[in-house]
């Protein structure tokens, strides 16, 4: 229910992870265009600079947390982080419905061209931005020989297309299933969670994120490779790279830096693309159709002119067929991007938060974390640098407990 916008100054906590920052609220008019400018930022900026970038999404999430809609920029006047540059944009939205500057970037071709290319399995900012400085400004011009026998990008350009199409929750809550099954066949008693956006209550999504532990720490040990050859067997993979656990207890100190981004983690997972049958997915189109959406809109492209890749993809199935060609081939099912991470049981609530996300979420956590709690919180776990100690949690309420926070609940971590 949307409040009233009083005149009295809003009491607005300083952090994100102090707020309840739902996935509807009252502010898209705003919201978006922002968003737009924080993509925009990032993009160009990339590792130099995030701080354009942060400051677009720190106002954006702030505006995502008001129970009203903002129809006066007064009020927002003592909000920190709502700067100037964004209060600039806001008012401007305000005045004449649109910003000049977002509807330049929403026209501009190197913004669509990185958009389009960094949307790529495998391809991130920083090749597309090489991509664009050879001149290539859709797939067709994507030459598969330079690829560098990179099997994520190869099979991400075959199936961008595919890939494209939004997860509907019911689709993946039916993979979940599948996989709970195969895994409780391995392992009796192994939790499988949804996690990612769904978890946050996202009605779709571009990918199934699944956290797996049980337990017996330990006993997850071999799991995944076991569960990886049954989904195999069940034609259910199309390819993906099984990483080992990287963990130490130093990476609680050394990586620190690096989980800040909120994308840095040492477990055991599984990134790739699986099959999913299209009769499960047709019983699911009625919810992708209910909320008239099934494509993200980026430009559309073929790989018709490719040539057959010569290298050896590293592929758990698929006979001899090129990516180009198993994508061309009639077939009962579609590629979903699908991330399967293992965590033991006494790290796995600091896991759960960690990919349940948002990743804004878990950035101003980190970093609350830091400043306010002088303590380093990752995927891991957290540890208490005044003490020299690591602080175990044995649900998700505690992992907020121990940060001294109001426990948000996963559709309250939208930010
Ligand atoms: N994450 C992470 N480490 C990674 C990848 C992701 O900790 N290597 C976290 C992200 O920060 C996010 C969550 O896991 O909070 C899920 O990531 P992702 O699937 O990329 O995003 P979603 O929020 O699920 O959004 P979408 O619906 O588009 O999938
Ligand atoms: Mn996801
Ligand atoms: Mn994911």
């Amino acid at each position: 229910i949307q409040e009233e916008e009083k005149n009295v100054e809003p009491v607005i906590p300083e952090w994100a992870c102090q707020r309840a920052t739902p996935f509807k609220h009252f502010n898209e008019q705003f919201t978006e265009p922002l968003e737009i400018l924080e993509k925009y930022a990032e993009l160009r900026d990339q590792e130099q600079d995030y701080s354009r970038a942060l400051a677009f999404r720190r106002a954006s999430c702030v505006l995502k947390s008001l129970p009203y809609k903002v129809t006066n920029i007064s009020s927002l006047k003592n909000i920190k982080d709502i700067g100037g540059h964004s209060s600039r944009v806001i008012k401007e939205i305000l005045e004449d419905g649109y910003c000049q500057e977002v509807e330049d970037i929403v026209n501009d071709p190197w913004f669509h061209k990185m958009k389009l290319f960094s949307s790529i399995f495998g391809v991130g900012p920083s090749t597309a931005k090489k991509w664009i400085e050879k001149g290539w400004n859709n797939l067709q011009d994507i030459n598969i020989e330079d690829l560098r026998n990179d099997w994520r990008v190869i099979w991400g350009v075959a199936f961008h297309e595919e890939l494209m199409d939004s997860v509907s929750r019911t689709e993946a809550d039916v993979f979940a299933q599948i996989v709970r099954e195969e895994a409780e066949k391995i392992l009796p008693g192994v939790s499988v969670v949804l996690t990612g956006g769904f978890r946050r209550g996202k009605p779709i999504g571009h990918d199934v994120d699944l956290l797996l532990t049980h337990p017996d720490v330990g006993s997850e040990i071999g799991l995944l490779a076991t569960l990886l050859q049954r989904l195999e067997e069940k034609e259910l993979i199309l390819c993906g790279n099984h990483e080992r656990s990287s963990f130490s207890p130093e990476v609680y100190q050394r990586d620190f830096k690096l989980s800040m981004r909120g994308q840095l983690d040492h477990f055991e997972k599984w990134l790739g693309i699986c099959k999913f049958p299209k009769t499960f997915i047709e019983g699911c189109s009625d919810i992708l159709t209910q909320i008239n959406v099934t494509k993200k809109s980026v430009i559309k492209g073929s790989l018709d002119d490719c040539d057959e890749p010569k290298t050896k993809f590293r592929k758990l199935s698929s006979k001899a067929l090129s990516p180009v060609d198993v994508f061309k081939s009639k077939r009962d099912w579609k590629a979903r991007r699908v991330d399967l991470i293992i965590s033991p049981f006494d790290q796995h609530y600091y896991a759960l938060v960690g990919w349940t996300g948002n990743k804004h979420f878990n950035r101003d956590l980190r970093l609350y974390s830091q400043r306010v709690l002088n303590m380093k919180l990752t995927s891991h776990g957290l540890y208490d640098l005044s003490k020299n100690v690591t602080v175990p949690a044995s649900s998700e309420k505690e992992v907020f407990e121990n940060l001294n926070l109001t426990f948000r609940e996963p559709s309250d971590r939208n930010c």
